[in-house]
C-alpha cells in the first residue's frame, strides 16, 4: 500500500477557501443584518486586501540560516562559475554554497543523486581535495519504463532527456568523477554506507523517491558529514520528506536559496 501524503499546495488551499467562506458570510450576510451593519462591507474589502500577502506567507516550518551559522569554517573564498541555463539546475548562490560546504569540509568522499548536466558535481570538484571522489548517480533516459515508483514529476519530465554530465565530461576535474547508473529507488547503496562526507539528493521530485533517497543519505553519511537537498521548498514531495526528518534532526534551509542543510552528529 503506497503511504499517502497531503500535497501541502493542495492543503494551504482547503485552509484558505475555508477561512474565505467564513468571512464571507459573517460580513457580507450575518453582520449587514444587524442594524447599523454597513461598516461590515468595508471591514469585509479590508480582509480581502490583506490576503494577498498572507498567501505569498512560507509553506515550511524548517527554519532560515546563514551559511556561516550551520558551519562557521565557510568564511573563505571560492571560485564558482555562472551558470546562465538555469532550468532544472542551481542558481548562483546555490553554486557558491556548495562550494563553500566543500572548501569548509575538505569532503575525500561525495554522493550526488541526479547529476544532470553536472553543474552541482563539477562545483564539487572544483572545489575538493586533488585526491577526492565524487559519485554521482543519474538516470539513462532508457531507464525510464522501469522505475519502481511512478512518474509524475513535471521538473524531471524537463531535465530526464539532457545530456547528463555534459558540464564536466572532457575537462580534467571528470577524473575525480564517477558515474553511476540507475533507479536511486533500486540502486545498491550498501558499499557506501557510512563512507561519505558529502551528499546531495537532487533527484526525483515525488515523495516516494525524496523519502527513499533520504534514508540513503542519512544510511550512507559519516559522523559529521553534511547532507544537502535541493529544491526543497518549491517540491511539495521533496518538503514533505524534510518536514518529518526535521522532526527528530537539525535541518536548516539556506538563506536566498532552495538548499536545505543538515550537519550529522558525531566527530
Ligand atoms: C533536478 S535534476 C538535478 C540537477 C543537478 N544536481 C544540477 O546540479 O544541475 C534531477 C536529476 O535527477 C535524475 N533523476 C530523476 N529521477 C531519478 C531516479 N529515480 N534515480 C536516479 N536519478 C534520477 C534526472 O535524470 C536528473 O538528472
Amino acid at each position: 500500500m503506497p503511504e499517502r501524503y497531503p500535497p501541502s499546495e493542495l492543503r494551504t488551499t482547503l485552509n484558505a477557501a475555508a477561512s474565505a467562506l467564513g468571512i464571507i458570510l459573517k460580513y457580507m450576510v450575518l453582520l449587514p443584518l444587524r442594524p447599523g451593519g454597513s461598516w461590515a462591507i468595508k471591514r469585509f474589502s479590508r480582509h480581502v486586501r490583506a490576503f494577498a500577502p498572507a498567501r505569498q506567507a512560507r509553506k515550511t516550518r524548517i527554519p532560515i540560516a546563514a551559511i556561516d551559522e550551520v558551519l562557521p569554517q565557510t568564511a573563505c573564498q571560492v571560485p564558482v562559475y555562472q551558470q546562465l541555463e538555469r532550468k532544472g539546475t542551481t542558481s548562483y548562490i546555490e553554486n557558491y554554497y556548495i562550494s563553500l560546504i566543500c572548501a569548509a569540509l575538505r569532503p575525500q568522499r561525495v554522493f550526488e543523486i541526479g547529476t544532470f548536466q553536472g553543474g552541482t558535481t563539477y562545483h564539487i570538484a572544483l572545489n575538493t581535495p586533488d585526491d577526492a571522489v565524487i559519485y554521482t548517480l543519474d538516470l539513462k533516459p532508457e531507464q525510464v519504463s522501469v522505475l519502481k515508483y511512478e512518474k509524475k514529476d513535471r521538473l524531471d519530465e524537463e531535465v530526464i532527456h539532457h545530456s547528463s554530465g555534459a558540464k564536466f565530461e572532457g575537462t580534467p576535474l571528470s577524473r575525480k568523477i564517477v558515474r553511476l547508473w540507475g533507479d536511486s529507488a533500486t540502486f545498491d547503496f550498501s558499499a557506501f554506507r557510512g563512507q561519505m562526507d558529502l551528499v546531495l539528493v537532487d533527484g526525483s521530485h515525488e515523495y516516494p523517491y525524496a523519502r527513499d533517497d533520504t534514508a540513503h543519505a542519512l544510511e550512507t553519511i559519516k559522523p559529521g558529514g553534511v547532507i544537502i537537498w535541493h529544491d526543497f521548498d518549491i517540491a511539495p514531495g521533496v518538503s514533505y520528506a524534510l518536514e518529518k526528518v526535521a522532526r527528530e534532526r537539525d535541518v536548516y534551509q539556506l538563506r536566498d536559496s532552495s538548499y536545505a542543510i543538515h550537519v550529522a552528529k558525531g566527530k
